[in-house]
């Protein structure tokens, strides 16, 4: 779908995100025909950038892509703008407020805006009070407001946020992004679940016997050593994107493929969600941090001696934890959940295995026959895969574990959107569905809150091991499974 003809007002324009996901994102749509001719986008942040620097830079930042599309980028920059603001000087959003009046009557935008908070969280409050103020968000028809994450830092604080951004904005004008909602293979998950007959019946306890979540990274803390030292994986990755998995894969077939019916069954899950040992926490979790490692041609650094970063820091760099979904579908399954990066392989995948057969009545070829396994790739090579036993060529009757196949590089030949492109889209379209309701992001953070408490107030009981840099986290993380008699799938 088109976008309709809006502004779309990027604070925090000269950060990383900008550059890295939004601008890109938006070329993409560019690209694909989807961006009107009456369409702004006016980057704000504190440096007094001109129209020309902002565009100049952005070129320059996103050569790679630009490159053999240049005529289409010298168009596209034509719907960039920059409006110096510091969102914590009233005059200044003033100031901007003005500015987009004008650029509404340039581009024909009909002073209808999505203002999009790249900034850090620490301006999220004092952000949206001042477009508040400045009556940016009086009309809920007109105006949207998306807001990066992390939303809040801990159960508590993301309340008193969602009670002072809805003060300032209808909930129905809020679109708390989470990027892997934006993902094809995760919004895949609720299309192979219900779209299909021969899943439904068997997703369950039934015939599940547990989930395992995976989300690692090859990549270090690269230059965002200042917001990651006082987030950490627990606040950056395994309370929103995990989660976020955790809730399509585990939620109940909605009424409906509507955004609230969706956020619902989302919600629900969520609520019922509990750490596996909520009164001792750290049966249930470990933490760790990658220490030095790589080869001789690529040495790699230790978090702590990573530029920005305290060299006694505590920051984990690695989660994994155990969690129940207490409720009819899923009581007793365990749901295992880690995220690390500098491991061995950039990998997103959700892995469903299946009970065991009740009886074993051929010999397996392998040494330890795996049970069924249900593996959905999230990234890289998207796609799912099925692992089951067949009999073993020649003569006898043993079995032996194959796979199934399908990859939505091979099915469909064309790579899929990155999560952003998705998302920004749907945000200007003013479908919420892949966003995240407020009554969800603080389920997820009322889950996480032993946790979170302990490493606030008792860290020393939830210690962070050291783990050497490209390997699969730290060895005490095996023990999580092991203990349950199961293991990491290492692909
Ligand atoms: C971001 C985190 O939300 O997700 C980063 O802040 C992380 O630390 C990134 O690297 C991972 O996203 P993706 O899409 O590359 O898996």
């Amino acid at each position: 779908r088109v976008i309709s003809p809006q502004c779309l007002v990027i604070f925090g324009a000269s950060g990383d995100l900008t550059h890295r996901k939004l601008i890109p994102a938006l070329f993409e749509l560019y690209l694909q025909r989807r961006i009107p001719s009456e369409f702004g986008i006016v980057g704000c942040a504190r440096r007094p950038w001109t129209d020309n620097e902002f565009r100049e830079k952005m070129k320059v930042k996103l050569s790679n892509k630009i490159s053999g599309k240049e005529t289409e980028w010298e168009q596209f920059s034509n719907y960039l703008f920059y409006e110096p603001v510091d969102l914590q000087q009233s005059d200044h959003v003033v100031r901007l407020s003005k500015r987009l009046n004008e650029i509404d009557k340039k581009q024909a935008t009909h002073g209808n805006r999505t203002f999009y908070l790249s900034v850090s969280p620490n301006f999220y409050a004092s952000g949206c009070k001042a477009l508040k103020e400045a009556g940016l968000l009086d009309d809920p028809k007109k105006s949207r407001l998306v807001i990066e994450k992390p939303f809040g830092r801990d159960y508590s604080s993301a309340k008193k946020l969602n009670k002072i951004v809805q003060s300032c904005a209808e909930e129905n004008q809020i679109y708390r992004i989470d990027h892997y909602l934006g993902k094809e293979t995760v919004q895949n998950i609720l299309v192979l679940r219900f779209a299909n007959t021969i899943f439904e019946p068997i997703w369950n306890r039934n015939y599940i016997s547990s989930v395992q979540i995976t989300s690692s990274e090859t990549v270090g803390v690269e230059d965002r050593a200042g917001y990651y030292e006082s987030s950490g994986a627990l606040r950056d990755m395994l309370q929103n994107h995990m989660t976020q998995m955790l809730a399509v894969t585990a939620m109940e077939p909605p009424g409906k493929f509507e955004p609230e019916a969706i956020r619902n069954e989302k919600a629900k899950v969520l609520q019922a969600s509990k750490l596996a040992d909520e009164n001792e926490p750290w049966n249930c979790c470990i933490r760790g941090q990658y220490g030095e490692g790589g080869n001789i041609s690529n040495q790699l650094k230790g978090y702590r001696q990573e530029d920005g970063v305290n060299s006694n820091s505590t920051t984990e760099t690695y989660i994994a934890t155990k969690v129940f979904v207490d409720n009819w579908r899923w009581q007793g399954v365990p749901f295992y959940l880690r995220t690390g990066k500098r491991l061995p392989k950039r990998l997103g995948e959700i892995v469903l295995t299946f009970k065991d057969v009740p009886v074993h009545l051929f010999e397996s070829t392998i040494i330890n026959p795996a049970p069924n396994q249900l593996i959905l790739r999230i990234q890289p090579n998207e796609g799912a895969t099925f692992k089951f036993e067949v009999k073993s060529p020649g003569s006898g009757m043993k079995s032996r574990p194959v796979e199934m196949e399908f990859s939505y590089d091979e099915s469909f030949g064309e790579p899929s959107d990155e999560g952003y492109v998705r998302l920004l889209a749907d945000a200007m379209l003013s479908d919420p569905t892949l966003f995240t309701r407020s009554d969800e992001v603080e389920a997820a953070w009322k889950l996480y809150t032993p946790l979170i408490e302990l490493m606030d107030n008792s860290p020393w009981k939830l210690p962070i091991y050291n783990y050497e840099s490209m390997t699969w986290g730290p060895p005490e993380s095996d023990q999580l499974l092991s203990k349950d008699n199961i293991f990491w799938r290492r692909p």
